[in-house]
């Protein structure tokens, strides 16, 4: 079979997206699978090229560098060849003798259903969730609203336009400070990997986030902060209502909230997050269970498919919620499902099957 595998992409987290795609082109099992690597530079050209594979130790590098290889092979190879942005032609084109695509994308048209979109359009199976899932997952308003209607645990939050804090501040200063209390986190709507989110202590942190969150997107939340929370992720893997879960883990090494160079710029153990991490976390057998289940079900009820990563936090009294869904986690999250004998090639394996069903 032809796989291509996508990476790169216009979002925020490209660089991300490119550790995660060739990592993806790393362990793909290449006697089952011819790769086509497919890079989406940041400008949204896509481009092809054999000079990509040859990379075998791109995990001793660091991302900057790793992004400048990439890039200069890319461009350096007399076979690439770079796609009219036509939508259509692309699609047709560029894709048409591939049985899948890996999108190993993150973030705004990546993760949002926009790409997902296409390769319905050209019906062509990708490993990801659908469109439905990615954009429901990628909306942190809408991700909330479905939790909180399927009764599952999460912090208070609330939300409002770009347009309503430049036509009247005091309005939605009010709206948050009756429903929630200080501190509070402020975050854009639609983007990953923390950028443009911070915490607000007081009423002028809160206008000092709200400023900076405005910058990036047209819909803002804020939500609830915990006390000292620890945080615990857990994946699921599967389609409708057969998933599984992984085994938790919980990031280590962090105050408030882990900022996107915490997290992959001082990367330094597996996967693309920094930092350490507890695999699996040291929490009591019933609490993991607990999130194993809440997280199928958070799976479940924003119609996800493939593998996501579900984060969620826990307060001092051992209470969780659940902060958000990665419908294309970093790294595919193949580290969670490494010690449950799930190695990345059967990660890998075992999602384009569910792709391709
Ligand atoms: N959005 C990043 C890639 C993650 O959550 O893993
Ligand atoms: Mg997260």
């Amino acid at each position: 079979k032809k796989i291509g595998v996508l990476f790169g992409g216009r979002s925020v987290e490209h660089e991300v997206s490119v550790i995660t795609g060739m990592q993806v082109i790393e362990n793909i099992d290449k006697s089952k699978y011819e790769v086509v690597p497919i890079f989406i530079n940041k400008d949204g050209k896509w481009l092809t090229g054999e000079e990509l594979l040859k990379f075998d130790n791109f995990k001793n590098n660091n991302l900057k560098n790793l992004k400048e290889i990439v890039v200069t092979s890319l461009y350096n190879d007399n076979k690439i060849y770079s796609h009219p942005e036509n939508i259509g032609f692309l699609g047709k084109k560029f894709v048409e003798d591939l049985d899948a695509v890996f999108i190993a994308l993150h973030g705004t048209n990546g993760e949002d259903g926009t790409i997902q979109g296409v390769f319905e359009l050209i019906n062509i199976p990708y490993v990801s969730a659908g469109v439905v899932g990615s954009a429901v997952g990628m909306d942190k308003i809408l991700m909330k609203d479905v939790f909180k209607s399927h009764g599952l645990p999460i912090v208070g939050y609330t939300w409002f336009f770009r347009k309503k804090w430049n036509d009247d501040k005091e309005a939605v200063i009010s709206q948050i400070e009756e429903k929630l209390n200080y501190p509070v986190f402020v975050k854009p709507a639609n983007l990953g990997s923390s950028v443009g989110i911070s915490k607000a202590k007081d009423r002028d942190g809160l206008i000092e986030s709200i400023e900076v969150a405005i910058r990036y997107d047209r819909k803002i939340i804020v939500e609830q902060s915990i006390e000292n929370p620890r945080e615990i992720n857990c994946a699921v893997m599967g389609y409708d209502d057969e998933v599984k879960a992984s085994l938790c883990e919980e990031p280590i090494g962090w105050t408030d909230l882990l900022t996107y160079e915490d997290k992959y710029v001082n990367s330094n153990s597996k996967g693309t997050k920094g930092g350490g991490r507890n695999i699996p976390a040291d929490i009591p057998e019933d609490k993991a269970k607990e999130i194993q289940e809440t997280a199928k079900k958070s799976f479940m009820s924003i119609d996800c498919k493939g593998n996501a990563r579900i984060d969620f936090l826990m307060d001092k009294d051992e209470n969780i919620y659940v902060n958000e869904i990665n419908t294309q986690p970093g790294s595919i999250a193949y580290y969670l499902w490494e010690p449950m004998g799930i190695s990345f090639t059967k990660l890998i394996d075992e999602l384009i099957e569910i792709a391709t069903k």
